[in-house]
């Protein structure tokens, strides 16, 4: 038995979090996107052994969610509570592997958010003042002239913003902004990819960008966090929003120093890493950041604002009715190739495209075709020529070698969200296998009585499938859990980093009788395309 406990003292921790989606409608592919990729990093850095946490959620106050209550006819709190359902069994059907799905609207981060707000009033880095300006409720953020379209429109929703001019809160962006640039200069990996980062660099230089407002009057806005001692002031949503990463860990519970939770806070912030797409890089590179620096918390060590998806080449959009439903597309096709699919191919720093048919070319070419045939031919000779059983042998050299490398290339790929990259390294190796086998021909090698030569092949394809499960367990979770299991393996893949890493990089054990049960991917037949 390995001893847990003793383990998890000097295991590296990893805490990762997406942005929390508004409930305002459904979860549609692009909300599905983000969060695949996320799960993708939280399973790698667990099963390379480290410690993770991974949160996610949902965004459920401020006057766009308000205004899709009252057309539902319902309360805030319950049409909240029913839409969080709709994210909470998306993300079950795509395997997600969350540690804990925040909602804004729990208790304990209406309390955390007033502790913030406080901490930055006290400081006098909150103070009122009169806002008058514009504001854009799809945004939920303000705008000035040169922000809106030729018509003076909100160039996102197409709708004229708001007139607002209200006595209320605002934050001392000013102060910070020197502080910010600094930061950013010194620490390049502070917002990725390169393009967002200079984009977060110019905005700095932007003269315009100054205070900002952090309230609102109850009179204008009911749903939401009241500012403390004064509820008749509303907490602006981006602020309430941004500090959903520090409830999520346990910030009251490290606050109050309550028994269960205060050390979660303490060993996983500051976050390693805030995943978000390229529309609200500014929110979490420039606001969220100076609010911690108000807040005397510690900023976090990385911002990643990725690409935005389209369906079939258009903006995902209710009125063009091409809004995605992942549970429907999960059902159809399996959460893995749905996952698989998302990112073979796509930069991740880039906008990319979904195809139902580009799906089904690339899932059959790549999980059927190329590894899921590796796996059942390879079963199938170990079975006839040896007894089931991984035979003695050495693997070949050369592929070995490719073999060993995989391990250090995913790495480097994961850590710079890569992702497209460590898929296609993962396939070179099995392309490779593929050909090995095709040349070396084993099934001949048994037959003309060379056993030696033929247990070299194949064992040297169990290792090139070992290094595979193992690779492409993040993408496809459940596939790589099948091929572990055929290869005979006792413990199932995704404690492989909990019980040591070490102990599965190796080799695959000699002698393990491997399980040969099947396909572990069937082709998906074209018949499923509409
Ligand atoms: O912005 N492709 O919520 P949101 C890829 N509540 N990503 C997409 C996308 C697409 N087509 N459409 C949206 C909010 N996203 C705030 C976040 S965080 C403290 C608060 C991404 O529901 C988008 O970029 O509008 C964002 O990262 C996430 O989905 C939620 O978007
Ligand atoms: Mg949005």
């Amino acid at each position: 038995m390995v001893d847990k406990s003793s383990q998890s003292q000097d295991r590296e921790k990893y805490y990762i979090t997406t942005a929390i989606d508004y409930v305002n409608a459904a979860p549609h592919i692009g909300h599905a996107y983000e969060k695949v990729a996320a799960d993708v990093l939280a399973r790698h850095n667990r099963i390379r052994g480290r410690e993770v946490f991974f949160l996610t959620g949902v965004d459920e106050h401020g006057s766009k969610v308000q205004k899709s209550a009252e057309a539902a006819g319902k309360t805030p709190q319950l049409f909240c509570d029913e839409m969080a359902l709709k994210f909470q069994s998306a993300w079950k059907a795509l395997d997600i592997s969350y540690d804990y799905f925040i909602r804004t609207s729990e208790e304990r981060h209406g309390r955390v958010t007033q502790i913030i707000f406080a901490r930055a009033r006290d400081k006098g880095d909150i103070y009122k003042a009169k806002y008058l300006g514009l504001y854009c409720e799809g945004c939920e953020d303000f705008k000035r002239e040169r922000d809106l379209d030729a018509n003076g429109l909100c160039p996102n929703h197409k709708v004229p913003p708001k007139q607002i001019e209200e006595e209320n809160y605002f934050f001392a962006l000013n102060k910070y902004k020197p502080i910010l640039k600094e930061w950013l200069v010194n620490n390049p990996q502070a917002v990725q990819p390169e393009s967002r980062r200079n984009e977060v660099l110019k905005q700095l230089d932007d003269p315009e960008l100054g205070d900002f407002s952090v309230s609102r009057s109850r009179s204008s806005l009911t749903w939401g966090i009241p500012v403390p001692d004064e509820p008749d002031q509303v907490i602006y949503v981006w602020v309430d929003a941004l500090i959903n990463y520090i409830t999520g860990i346990g910030f009251e519970e490290y606050v109050t120093g309550a028994q269960n939770g205060a050390g979660q806070f303490a060993k996983f912030w500051p976050a390693n890493l805030h995943l978000i797409g390229k529309d609200i890089v500014k929110f979490h590179s420039i606001y969220w950041p100076a609010i911690l620096m108000a807040a005397d918390l510690p900023v976090p060590q990385m911002i990643y604002g990725h690409g935005f998806l389209t369906v079939e080449g258009q903006k995902i959009s209710k009125s063009l009715g091409n809004v995605i439903d992942p549970v429907a597309l999960c059902e159809k096709y399996g959460a893995d190739a749905v996952r698989f699919f998302l990112f073979a191919g796509t930069p991740f720093d880039q906008d990319g495209d979904f195809s139902r048919e580009q799906l089904v070319k690339k899932v059959n070419a790549e999980l059927a075709n190329n590894l899921g045939n590796l796996l059942n031919r390879t079963l199938n000779l170990v079975v006839k020529n040896c007894d089931g059983k991984v035979p003695n042998a050495e693997a070949d050299h050369n592929l070995r070698e490719i073999a060993n490398s995989i391990h250090p290339v995913i790495d480097e790929h994961m850590h710079k969200l890569e992702f497209a990259k460590a898929i296609e390294a993962i396939f070179a190796l099995v392309d490779q296998a593929n050909k090995y086998i095709a040349d070396e021909r084993p099934w001949t090698l048994f037959k003309e009585g060379k056993q030696k030569e033929g247990e070299k092949v194949l064992f040297t394809a169990l290792e090139v499938l070992r290094r595979s499960a193992l690779s492409i367990y993040p993408f496809t979770p459940s596939l790589a859990a099948a091929i572990w299991h055929q290869l005979g393996y006792a413990e199932v893949i995704s404690v492989v980093g909990e019980v040591g890493e070490e102990k599965h990089f190796e080799t695959i054990p000699v002698g393990q009788s491997v399980r040969n049960e099947g396909p572990v991917f069937r082709r998906i037949e074209e018949a499923v395309v509409e």
